[in-house]
């Protein structure tokens, strides 16, 4: 019997469904991921002007962190903890309600703005393979016109994401600002080439504790396909995990701390200086954990392409131009599969 991911997000008693066992070669292997190594730890309060020689420190740090890693961490972002705190306390209560609650949400539709479902992997020979957790994805932005779609239940949830959103609005303009100027642009640019009406979504995402972390994933190894995302995580228990020099790293949570990620785009816009990394989520044993991503997306009709200012002799293009809505269809194009959309815009040499 297929086990619904109303059954996973109640604690009732679990065992593992061959339905979420992995192929051998597919499994985490979580003793061999690195304890020594960590993603950078960024404090948004360092100096922060140019001097004319070259960019602040802050900037140099962030776009070393781009360089090498794809992934970082900031703190003093300037993003209320009281407001962190309530907002992972709304949608923690929303993944704990009565599973009818979520189940007016749950489609398989990915062109709902508001929608429950679960993430899962396509193998030859075995079929589908689901991952353990269970995802509630929903527009962040403009406010009035979404606010209407989220859930009643808990009654908080509507005002709570309200706020949560504003302030995230704020931090994405000044990571995009600090992102465009670690790449020797003027401020506004990446922001710019984004471009006008941008797709702003969220995905929270609960894994409930699992018996046997090593025969599943919470979520597959992924690139994200946006700009850059803002995540934020519980304290106190692990599960992301980034890619560096081929090996898996725990990305452990910091207190007060957003994760932040470049995804595909900027990846593409920065012709390839700054990396979009594969990243995935582990399950735990003991402890169930929820992580709330805040998604920055170019609209269907913004075309892509290397910013022309990144070009010439000795850097000539990786990728060529595109609109969003070929990306788009690229990335549906290779459904269940380990995805590998930006490859397919990249030109050869
Ligand atoms: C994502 C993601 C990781 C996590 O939502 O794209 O990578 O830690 N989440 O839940
Ligand atoms: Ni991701």
């Amino acid at each position: 019997m297929e086990m619904t991911p109303y059954q996973l997000a109640n604690n009732t008693p679990l065992t593992l469904s061959p339905n979420f066992i992995l192929p051998e070669e597919k499994r985490p292997n979580l003793s061999e991921v690195l304890p020594s190594d960590s993603i950078p730890i960024i404090d948004l309060n360092d100096h922060d002007i140019d001097d004319g020689q070259g960019p602040s420190p802050l900037v140099s740090k962030i776009s070393q962190a781009c360089e090498e890693y794809g992934f970082f961490q900031i703190i003093n972002h300037g993003v209320p903890r009281e407001l962190c705190q309530k907002v992972l306390a709304v949608v923690t209560e929303f993944f704990q309600l009565p599973p009818e609650e979520r189940a007016q949400y749950l489609t398989k539709d990915h062109s709902k703005q508001v929608k429950v479902f679960n993430y899962y992997q396509k193998y030859e020979g075995i079929g589908k393979v689901t991952m353990w957790s269970e995802t509630f994805s929903h527009p962040w932005h403009p406010t009035e016109d979404f606010t209407y779609l989220l859930p009643t239940n808990p009654p908080q949830y509507r005002e709570v994401f309200a706020e949560y959103a504003r302030a995230i609005g704020v931090l994405f303009d000044r990571l995009l600002s600090l992102i465009s100027r670690g790449l020797g642009l003027d401020k506004d640019c990446l922001k710019r080439r984004i471009g006008e009406k941008p797709g702003l979504h969220t995905q929270a995402n609960y894994y409930p504790a699992c018996p046997d972390p090593e025969l599943t994933m919470g979520m597959p190894d992924h690139n994200d396909l946006g700009s850059i995302t803002v995540l934020l995580q519980v304290e106190g228990v692990t599960g992301l995990q980034v890619i560096k020099d081929g090996k898996w790293l725990t990305v452990d949570p910091v207190p007060d701390a957003f994760v932040i990620n470049l995804a595909d785009q900027t990846q593409v816009l920065s012709n390839g200086k700054f990396k979009s990394v594969g990243h995935r989520a582990v399950t735990n044993k003991l402890l169930p954990r929820l992580s709330l991503g805040m998604f920055y997306t170019p609209n269907d009709d913004t075309v892509i392409g290397p910013i022309e200012d990144l070009i010439d002799e000795e850097h000539p293009p990786k990728y060529r131009r595109y609109s969003f809505k070929e990306y788009m269809e690229e990335f549906y194009r290779q459904e269940g599969k380990r995805r590998r959309v930006k490859e397919a815009f990249e030109l050869q040499r």
